[in-house]
């Protein structure tokens, strides 16, 4: 288990030496290294250097190349241009370092943080007693992935699912099964999911026509949610029911889904009651909210309504009711002060976004988010359908999520099994392939633009098998399987002697990228970096296998072993990435 330094990295160390040997105040300063194509590197940083201490930046250049030592890791440096410098790398530096991460087959030399700490990540939190649709598909595959991630760097992640299981919309249910006891009832002690839902729905449909026809009725509903602030036993055991009924269907949803979600880790909104009268008690003593017609609010300069009349925060209701803002109050006191987070991460639809803008300015105020503890929602946007609205259905009812991924998987089993006959695949892995495939073709679309973008959901384009697709990068992972396999006695072995072709240079740099990309994406909570990332390595290989055989007869044997190493090596790279990104990569497809 060690890490791997990236040759990127070990170049720039080399400059940034050679720099301040040639400049001495640009100690420290970055080189600024980027991929490049006329050689492997370009380094653009000594033109701004040279401006600021009036040097020539060609002759800095010239300086900087004479302190370089070349030879082992750089075998070219060359001053090209204004000033910049482009570097090339040896090939046996490359298989060298790569031959290092191959070694290190849990990590693939990927280092933990320097100073990893605690996140609480917020995240697939749907809400009691309804369905789940495509907004919360979205947190709960985004947030799996953040925190996948996250913990690859070395991060302690809680995890919370802030589920909505509170609110005045529960006393028409309750008093509705109160009167109802059995409608909940299950003749068998295996509920599926899809059961679960519909009896809830059923009820909650049941419950509405009552509340809306039934003058006595509403007034019953009424004095029970007072009932259950109050936390009345019986009307507590009742809500329960409802709670264990959805968190059936939930976890049916998540099983769907290919995704772990414990149960300790779901703590709704229910969970914060106990410090919702002193989250207020607080906020009121300290000025940071003010009473106003009744109602706790803080206000803000820059929160006015249409109007022009500033829009506060409501802490608290006149009728003494708390709400959402109050429970994500007391959230962040929990998280800060008993879990202990350095950061806070939220995994909410943009929508949201003016909610969380005013929590956290309230909890920055009162003291409880400051330089030690941040906080920060991943926002994302909204799923459109093809033609580029909201996404519906034909009868204008949102989508239930369950649909789906049903429909993803179907698609999905289609074109494993057109594939299937020519691998030798049984019925058996054609359905578990299909599962995949067609899960992991949902996951990857959701997780391969930018979360605050809003994207089109057309299972078309997302099972196809060219292009930017989960299954593009399935395909590649089964076939360098599928080479290992018929590789027969030649094993996978690292040869720095050998001189590279241009297009195993440019897989092997690629790779060489791995660990530094999963830290700037754990960073900036930005998984989408990481499916480019695996894109992009998924067609070097492409390249690399169009341009360089690997198992052929004319190929020295150091050659082929050299090749499937880095073919192998290719493999797990997607392998764990796909994984971190929660997508499964079957070894035959
Ligand atoms: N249950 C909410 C919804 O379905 C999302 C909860 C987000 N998390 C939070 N801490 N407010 O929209």
């Amino acid at each position: 288990m060690a890490s791997v330094t990236s040759l990127s990295h070990s170049v720039e160390q080399r400059l940034a030496s050679a720099l301040s040997a040639a400049l001495p105040e640009a100690v420290g300063a970055d080189p600024l290294l980027r991929r490049s194509d006329r050689a492997d590197y370009q380094a653009n940083g000594i033109l701004a250097l040279a401006k600021k201490s009036k040097a020539n930046p060609r002759e800095l250049a010239t300086q900087v190349v004479s302190q370089v030592v070349t030879g082992d890791l750089i075998k070219d440096i060359e001053v090209s241009g204004p000033g910049f410098l482009n570097v090339t790398i040896t090939d046996s530096a490359i298989i060298e370092n790569l031959g290092a991460r191959y070694a290190d087959a849990g990590r693939l030399g990927v280092p933990v943080a320097d100073a990893p700490g605690t996140t609480v990540i917020d995240y697939a939190q749907p809400n009691v007693a309804k369905e789940m649709h495509v907004g919360h598909l979205r947190s709960a595959v985004i947030g799996a992935a953040v925190t996948e991630i996250l913990e690859f760097t070395g991060e302690s992640v809680v995890r919370r699912h802030h589920i909505g299981d509170w609110g005045t919309q529960f006393g028409m249910l309750i008093q509705y099964l109160d009167e109802h006891p059995h409608e909940l009832d299950h003749k068998d002690s295996r509920v599926s999911g899809e059961e679960a839902m519909s009896n809830l729905d059923r009820l909650y449909k049941a419950a509405r026509r009552l509340f809306d026809a039934d003058e006595e009725f509403k007034t019953r509903a009424r004095r029970r949610v007072v009932n259950l602030q109050a936390g009345d036993p019986h009307t507590l055991a009742v809500w329960q029911r409802f709670v264990d009924e959805s968190k059936i269907y939930f976890f049916s949803v998540f099983e769907k889904l290919d995704m772990e979600i414990r149960d300790e880790d779901i703590v709704g909104e229910s969970g914060y009651n106990d410090m919702l009268a002193e989250t207020c008690r607080l906020l009121e003593e300290s000025g940071v909210a003010v009473r106003s017609e009744g109602a706790l609010c803080v206000f803000f300069d820059d929160v006015k309504g249409p109007d022009g009349n500033p829009v506060p925060l409501i802490v608290q209701k006149s009728d003494g009711g708390y709400g959402y803002a109050a429970t994500d109050l007391s959230a962040i006191r929990d998280r800060v002060f008993q879990l202990k987070a350095d950061r806070l991460v939220y995994v909410v639809d943009a929508r949201q976004s003016l909610h969380f803008k005013m929590v956290f300015e309230t909890a920055r105020r009162a003291g409880w988010l400051n330089g030690e503890a941040t906080a920060h929602q991943l926002a994302f946007g909204t799923v459109l359908g093809k033609d580029g609205k909201p996404f519906k259905t034909r009868e204008g009812e949102t989508v239930k999520l369950v649909d789906l991924l049903d429909e993803a998987v179907d698609r999905a089993t289609a074109v494993v099994r057109e594939k299937a006959e020519k691998v030798g695949l049984s019925e058996r892995a054609i359905e578990e392939n299909g599962r995949y495939v067609g899960v992991g073709a949902v996951k990857y679309a959701d997780l391969s633009t930018s979360a605050v973008r809003d994207y089109k959901f057309d299972l078309d384009q997302m099972v196809s098998l060219n292009g930017d697709t989960s299954v593009y990068l399935q395909y590649a992972y089964a076939r360098i399987q599928s080479i290992l396999r018929k590789a027969g006695e030649a094993r996978p072995v690292a040869h720095p002697e050998l001189e590279l072709a241009p297009a195993e240079r440019a897989l092997g740099l690629h790779l060489d990228q791995f660990g530094e990309t999963v830290h700037e994406v754990a960073a900036a909570y930005e998984p989408h970096k990481l499916a480019a990332y695996l894109y992009q390595l998924a067609s070097h290989l492409t390249t690399f296998y169009d341009q360089c055989h690997v198992l052929s007869a004319d190929n020295a044997p150091e050659v082929v072993e050299n090749r499937l190493f880095l073919v192998d090596l290719t493999g797990r790279t997607l392998h764990k990435g796909m994984a971190l990104l929660g997508i499964r990569t079957p070894e035959r497809l």
